[in-house]
């Protein structure tokens, strides 16, 4: 079997982590290869609930885990997660390449965001921006860095010059260097290791997307590429090994941070949806709610070269909420279906709906109800994809496998 990677085709939280938990077990191990801590991947087994921020979903599986060069690594972060799973240490690689995020870049974070004012970017504060801000300018440590060699002085001068307080530099450095003791490998020669001995590697994306810093809705976007071409400059695997790409995608539409959402419902009908999606953010922030936007989703699936895809909370639908598509913006008198050549005024198009079928009182348990079956081949038609699987419900076991 080859690898196959999981990436979100919104702009996030699309239930990727339950995806990359339902298909782990047919692979050797499990590789994250963007973003940090900003992210939250839930996987729900009955009682017990797990959101992971660095560890890949496959922990749970037993699985080799992998966290590969294009990550932002927050060693505080893995600690604590290391702490609730101690058993996983033993099975889990870190490149050595990695940036590594510090409580300064944290700081700086705040520090930015205040700058804006109007124009904050709502980021999650994790300082993943800061830090592969600082890898750009060759001031941020690898995580090899903590461990030899690196020129912390100059390092503290320029978060000072940015009123960052850096005198705790050296001792978290320190600490880090124990968190990571024993743990760092070259990820991307495991991957191709994990190859040559006939067995495959699933990719885990963060975020989605409509968050890429290149191709999404910029400048509301994170700070790495999040689409499936990323994957083996960030890893380090030649592009043969990327192998394909499984989408994932809400039945309606989600976003946690600022900047434009054509399909933003604005009226109360979006708190139904969202208490019933629970889609709050891991601080408990209420998610922005919009309806499925088509346009978006068929630019997202295109930069991925996406052939199948996920679609997830279809039970959040059934309970009330009717289904509604975007299937064109319309701007200036005139109507696109081409994601891109909105991207200069996204703020201001105007979605053009239609609402082909209900989900409405569909259930979902066991098989796929007939309103579950208007709503695949509906995306498929649209979307000129195969629907491989339907979530409708936060655990493992509500899925479907079509
Ligand atoms: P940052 O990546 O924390 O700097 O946040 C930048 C933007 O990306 C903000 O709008 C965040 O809300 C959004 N974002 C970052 N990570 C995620 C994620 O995993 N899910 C949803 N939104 C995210
Ligand atoms: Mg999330």
């Amino acid at each position: 079997m080859p690898n196959l990677s999981i990436v979100g085709l919104q702009w996030g939280d699309e239930g990727k982590g339950k995806i990359v938990d339902h298909l782990a077990g047919g692979f050797e191990a499990v590789s994250r290869f963007n973003g940090g801590s900003n992210a939250g991947h839930t996987v729900v087994i009955g009682e017990e609930k797990h959101t992971f921020h660095l560890l890949p979903s496959g922990a749970l599986k037993g699985k080799e885990l992998l966290i590969g060069a294009g990550v932002a690594l927050d060693p505080s972060v893995l600690a604590a997660e290391l702490g609730v799973l101690p058993d996983v240490r033993a099975r889990l690689m870190v490149d050595g390449r990695c940036t590594v995020v510090s409580p300064l870049d944290k700081e700086l974070d705040a520090v930015i965001e205040g700058m804006r004012g109007d124009f904050a970017i709502g980021t999650t504060m994790q300082g993943i921006g800061p830090a592969y801000a600082a890898r750009a300018l060759r001031l941020s440590p690898r995580v090899i860095d903590l461990f030899e060699g690196f020129d912390f002085a100059a390092m503290a001068r320029f978060y000072e010059k940015l009123s960052v307080d850096a005198s705790a530099l050296l001792g978290w450095a320190e600490e880090s260097e124990a968190i990571l003791d024993g743990i760092v490998g070259n990820v991307g020669g495991r991957v191709v290791q994990i190859n040559e001995m006939g067995g495959s590697v699933l990719f885990e994306g963060a975020q989605g997307t409509l968050l890429d810093l290149v191709h999404g809705s910029y400048p509301n976007v994170t700070s790495t590429n999040t689409n499936a071409a990323y994957i083996p400059a960030a890893l380090g695997i030649p592009l043969s090994a990327a192998g394909a790409s499984l989408g994932v995608a809400k039945c309606y539409t989600t976003r946690e941070g600022a900047g434009p959402f054509p399909t933003e419902i604005k009226d109360a009908s979006a708190e139904g949806i969202r208490t019933a999606g629970n889609e709050f953010a891991s601080t408990g922030k209420p998610m922005r709610v919009g309806w499925l936007d088509l346009v978006a989703l068929k630019y997202a699936i295109d930069l991925s070269g996406i052939k199948e895809i996920a679609v997830s909370k279809v039970d959040v639908l059934s309970q009330a909420h009717d289904f509604k598509a975007c299937t064109a913006y319309r701007w200036q008198g005139s109507e696109t279906t081409d994601f891109s050549s909105a991207l200069g005024h996204l703020g201001s198009v105007e979605p053009v709906y239609e609402s082909p079928f209900s989900l409405r009182g569909a259930n979902f348990e066991a098989a796929l109800p007939k309103e579950g079956r208007k709503l695949v081949d509906y995306l498929e038609r649209k979307l000129n994809v195969r629907v491989r699987l339907v979530s409708y419900g936060e655990d493992r076991s509500q899925t479907v496998e079509l």
